[in-house]
């Protein structure tokens, strides 16, 4: 298979783990966090929350895996490592580092402690973690969306910042 047709499947596969991943991230974020806390009392609210968002742990695990490699991959066939020394590469930064944090939220940090902390606060103050979590949760969103508005302008000529 030719390096072209092999750099086209990576960017598919990227590009479909981009969509699952951050597509369910933007769910979360603009309709299952804010009906769950319109519609009911911060304890069961949450504890609902906990239970669906559960599942797209696991599709988020997989996919952010299946990202990773193909975008390593990518930068390989590209022998594009050093583009990382080039400012001009910002949108690379942004998305490994996107990459990066989820990448430690759920395979370190959620299985290590975030899930007990998450339910000891929802004890303790379930209005206040509430609302924390969704604003982490935008906060995640809005740097992925930058990192994916980036990425395609940057990998198809659009030159900011240069
Ligand atoms: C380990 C992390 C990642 C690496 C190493 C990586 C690497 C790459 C590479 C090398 C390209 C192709 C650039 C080119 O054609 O010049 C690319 C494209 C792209 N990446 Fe990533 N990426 C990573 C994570 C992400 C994440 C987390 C997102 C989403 C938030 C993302 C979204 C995209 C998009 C939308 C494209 C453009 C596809 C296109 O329009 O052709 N990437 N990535």
């Amino acid at each position: 298979m030719s390096v072209t047709d092999q750099l086209a499947l990576a960017r598919i596969i990227h590009v479909l783990g981009v969509v699952l991943w951050i597509g369910g991230v933007a769910f979360v974020t603009t309709v299952l966090l804010g009906s769950l806390r319109r519609h009911h009392d911060g304890k069961s609210g949450l504890e609902l929350f906990e239970r669906l968002e559960g599942r797209f742990a696991l599709q988020a695990r997989v996919v952010t895996l299946f990202t990773g490699l193909s975008g390593f991959y990518m930068l390989h066939l590209l022998n594009g490592w050093d583009r990382y020394q080039h400012p001009h590469f910002w949108w690379l930064h942004l998305m490994t580092l996107v990459w990066l944090i989820f990448t430690v939220v759920l395979f370190i940090l959620e299985p290590l402690f975030l899930h007990r902390w998450f339910l000891e606060q929802a004890q303790r103050d379930s209005e206040g973690t509430f609302r924390r979590v969704h604003r982490m949760h935008r906060i995640l969103l809005t740097i992925s969306l930058l990192a994916v508005a980036g990425a395609v302008g940057g990998s198809h000529g659009l030159s900011l910042f240069r």
